[in-house]
């Protein structure tokens, strides 16, 4: 008969729980399993991510992207006032399997990146040029608002999967920031777009009473212009 003292049993609970905890805390992409598996967009194999092109196949410009992001992006077709460029693993097929992306993001004067999340990643944030005011809400049942105003240089972070967004509230000058993410594909759900402007649209019983507004209300917001963003 195996007698196991209550010392080393609280031990093996601990041990438990830590390796229970551990596990829960990975918050990105799952970890790769080899050097690299640059995506082949052209395969028909569904998995998770994208299927690996051959290694022999492989060259540097597999994990290159020219003069992506040092240029302004034009902010006037948007009716927000910004212009996200996404350089995801659907743009940069080396990024497929590790866990990380980078964006910029142009921002007119008084532009927004309108409230949004990111379902698989955490996002942080540098501001290059101007003044932003960004924000998280944390999850029910606080709802609590973070938010700073941020100049260039500083640095801030939204967890993963929290509503977020960057206010220039300068009305003379644009704004310019670089983020990364910690997936190859964070996935965007900008909040207006996905409620008012599904498509077929949702029901708008539904929306009037989830926001507390007669029906014309919610019937006034679905007709609106909501712009693709495949940010
Ligand atoms: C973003 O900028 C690019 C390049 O300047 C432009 O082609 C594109 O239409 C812009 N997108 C929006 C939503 O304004």
């Amino acid at each position: 008969m195996v007698v196991v003292s209550s010392s080393s049993s609280s031990f093996l609970l601990l041990t438990a729980l830590v390796v229970l905890v551990s596990w829960q805390a990975f918050a990105s992409d799952p970890s790769p399993l080899q050097d690299f598996c640059v995506a082949d967009m052209y395969s028909p194999v569904r998995v998770n991510g994208f299927a690996c092109k051959n290694p022999m196949d492989v060259n540097a410009d597999d994990f290159f992207k020219a003069a992506m992001l040092d240029t302004p992006r034009n902010t006037m077709g948007s009716k927000v006032g910004s212009n996200v460029t996404l350089v995801s693993a659907v743009q940069l097929p080396g990024l497929n399997t590790l866990g990380i992306s980078i964006a910029r993001i142009d921002y007119a004067p008084l532009g927004q990146n309108p409230p949004h999340t990111h379902p698989r990643a955490t996002e942080i944030l540098i501001v290059l040029e101007g003044t932003l005011c960004v924000g998280f809400v944390t999850s029910n049942p606080d709802n609590k608002l973070f938010s700073k105003v941020l100049n260039k240089g500083d640095v801030f972070v939204f967890p993963v999967g929290l509503i977020h967004f960057q206010f220039n509230h300068d009305p003379y000058k644009p704004a310019v920031a670089i983020v990364a993410l910690s997936s190859q594909n964070p996935g965007t759900i900008t909040i207006a777009n996905a409620v008012f402007g599904s498509k077929p649209p949702i029901s708008d019983d539904v929306l009037a009473k989830a926001f507390q507004v007669e029906k014309e209300t919610i019937d006034w917001l679905q007709a609106q212009f909501w712009e693709d963003n495949n940010y």
